[in-house]
């Protein structure tokens, strides 16, 4: 007698004897013969208990579903039309004959069925076992692990050695803030949990790795969103003797071979390219979904000498004014338009100014203002018809671009729901965004920062503009993008200690005792032999839940956290006892407030 899994058998086992084990899925009584769909991470097999078996109909009565059960019996092939053709086993059913039960199941606090999906997201995270036990999700879980062995097989064949870095590290960084863990033999010091493993990975190219990667969990203390969880999984690569052109051939590699693997789908390459500048430009962001339009288009000059003081009063102050045409969104209700200008206000926008074309003409609070030429320029340019609006912003470059981008993308959202715009989700639009500044001029703290981080290359055409004009070097930083989403972001690396140096302390103006402490050991490093290298992560999380084609990256984690960084299954972040925080040299200064 063989066991088999809950979807393995078919008209052609009927006669043999066979074992089954698995959770109830649901029982059917019909007049005292009772059908059960047996179910195990496979499949559905329908198991039938006859009332003739006094013993086995009695043991079962006590059963409800999700009870974990194991029966013996004979394949039977069913009758014509009792065969369910929406089962891969649905032209055969078990006669049982032994029960073994393994655990009775208490009412799940849930339905297991689709309904799950309407409930509270808190109470099937706070019974994840059971919500990761519905078939969508063990499915979810299975495509993870084809993601993860595909990225293994072509790094495998590519040459590439898997290695494994600490968690337990100090600060890197990546910009966000860090996890710190006290350290019990060293008391006042703190290890942090490792933002990416950047620093590692360069120390593998120094000792002669060549090719490094790494499926690897990274740790940002960051505020949560649906695409961002304060531990995530990259996949982490490193290169030696690499330039851009050579990352991007091998990356397009690797994602051809995911898409075929997990979809099997063939996706072109090589992916198109556009300049960071050009992504702000015409998108708002450094990351465009470039699946539908609405492009965003530059109308200083039409506007420079405008009426509309606002317009031309921004212009000769240096700034500029954007628009773009939310097309077939003349209809917009008044909620709306006051969630987009809260959008926009929340970007350091003063308003924001709209003009409507509706019922034969063109509506706004600022058209007395403009001119003819300006007009036409406008419906022009932007291809104005009936039921269009056309957003604008007047400001600073930067500011107007992001404003605008997030406008766009949320008049998209509106347009969808309208189905007024679709935005295929089959359609996989890969980009490398490319030629970013090296640095970007943080307003606030009046200083330089890496877009990247520290150790990304300038352009080596660049590199004498370091002293002179930093803000005008490129990085030799990409990322790679796909509907909108940052998949991944790299940088071919400086491999040399003055110009890593100089960067540290001329253009980021890290002050050299903290060059010394937390840079000292790569600084050194690289004094002995280090080859010129690059590399790139990808969000590992984020890939899945696009193949899944999930909205959050909650839902391709096995044991995600929540927007507050809790799990609510083991109910963590805990308590300290007294006794533990005095071993770590800790000092309590908040109450516990749990
Ligand atoms: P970066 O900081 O751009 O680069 O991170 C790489 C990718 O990781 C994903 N990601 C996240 N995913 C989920 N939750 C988060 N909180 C989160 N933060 C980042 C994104 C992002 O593109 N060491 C560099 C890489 C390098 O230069 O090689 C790094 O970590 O998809
Ligand atoms: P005001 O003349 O300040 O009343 O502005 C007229 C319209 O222009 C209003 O709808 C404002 O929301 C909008 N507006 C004002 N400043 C800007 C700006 N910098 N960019 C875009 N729209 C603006």
């Amino acid at each position: 007698m063989e066991t088999k899994h809950c979807n393995e058998l078919r008209a052609g086992n009927a006669g043999d004897t066979v074992s089954l084990r698995g959770w109830i899925d649901s029982v059917r009584d019909h007049g005292g013969i009772l059908f059960i769909d047996l179910r195990d991470r496979e499949g559905l097999t329908q198991v039938v208990f006859h009332p003739s078996r006094e013993e086995l109909a009695r043991q079962f009565s006590s059963l409800k579903p999700e009870s974990v059960i194991e029966i013996t019996g004979e394949v039977l092939n069913r009758s014509e039309e009792t065969i369910n053709r929406n089962l891969d086993t649905g032209e055969v059913e078990v006669h049982a004959e032994t029960l073994i039960v393994h655990n009775v199941s208490a009412t799940p606090p849930f339905p297991m069925d689709e309904t799950a999906e309407k409930v509270n997201e808190d109470l099937r995270l706070t019974h994840r076992y059971l919500d990761l036990r519905r078939p969508p999700n063990l499915k979810v879980l299975r495509l993870r692990h084809k993601a993860a062995q595909s990225v293994r097989n072509y790094f495998d064949q590519t040459g590439f050695l898997e290695v494994e870095t600490p968690m337990l590290f100090k600060s890197t960084p990546e910009g966000a803030r860090e996890f710190l863990v006290p350290s019990r033999l060293n008391p006042g010091n703190f290890y942090a949990l490792p933002q990416s493993p950047q620093q590692f990975k360069q120390m593998l190219m120094v000792a002669g790795v060549e090719r490094y990667y790494q499926i690897a969990k990274c740790f940002r203390d960051e505020d949560l969103r649906a695409d961002r969880q304060p531990e995530f999984t990259q996949i982490d690569v490193e290169v030696s003797f690499i330039d851009r052109e050579g990352m991007y051939g091998l990356m397009e590699g690797l994602m051809q071979r995911i898409w075929k693997d997990v979809l099997n789908i063939d996706i072109q390459t090589p992916f198109p390219r556009m300049t960071f500048h050009d992504a702000m430009n015409q998108y708002g962001v450094d990351k465009p979904d470039t699946r539908f339009g609405l492009h965003l288009k530059d109308f200083s000059e039409t506007f420079k000498n405008s009426e509309f003081k606002v317009f031309s009063g921004t212009i000769a102050n240096g700034g500029v004014v954007k628009a773009f045409n939310a097309k077939g969104l003349a209809d917009i209700t008044q909620g709306e338009m006051k969630a987009l200008e809260e959008t926009a206000q929340s970007l350091g926008a003063k308003g924001l100014a709209f003009i409507k074309s509706e019922a034969g003409e063109w509506k706004s609070p600022i058209l007395k203002f403009f001119s003819d030429e300006e007009k036409a320029a406008l419906k022009e340019n932007l291809e104005v018809e009936e039921g269009d609006i056309v957003f604008f912003a007047a400001t600073e470059w930067d500011r107007a671009c992001a404003i605008l981008g997030r406008v766009r993308l949320e008049a998209a959202q509106l347009l969808v729901q309208r189905e007024k715009l679709t935005i295929p989700d089959d359609v996989y639009n890969f980009l490398w965004v490319i030629e970013f500044p090296l640095v970007l001029f943080d307003e606030e703290k009046g200083e330089f920062a890496s877009a990247h981080h520290p150790f990304t290359s300038p352009v080596p055409e660049d590199a004498d503009l370091l002293d002179s004009d930093p803000k005008a070097v490129r990085g030799q930083h990409y990322d790679m993008v796909l509907n909108g989403v940052e998949l991944g972001g790299g940088s071919i690396r400086i491999h040399q200690t003055s110009l890593q140096e100089k960067v540290f302390k001329e253009v980021l103006k890290i002050p050299p005792e903290i060059v010394k402490s937390r840079f000292g050991y790569m600084l050194e490093a690289f004094r002995y032999g280090a080859p010129p290298h690059g590399g790139i992560a990808f969000g590992f999380d984020r890939l899945v839940g696009i193949l899944a084609k999930k909205n959050s990256i909650r839902d391709v984690i096995a044991f995600p956290k929540t927007q507050k960084g809790q799990d609510l299954m083991a109910d963590a972040p805990g308590e300290a006892t007294d006794r533990q925080l005095r071993d770590l040299h800790i000092a309590r200064m908040v109450k516990q407030d749990k």
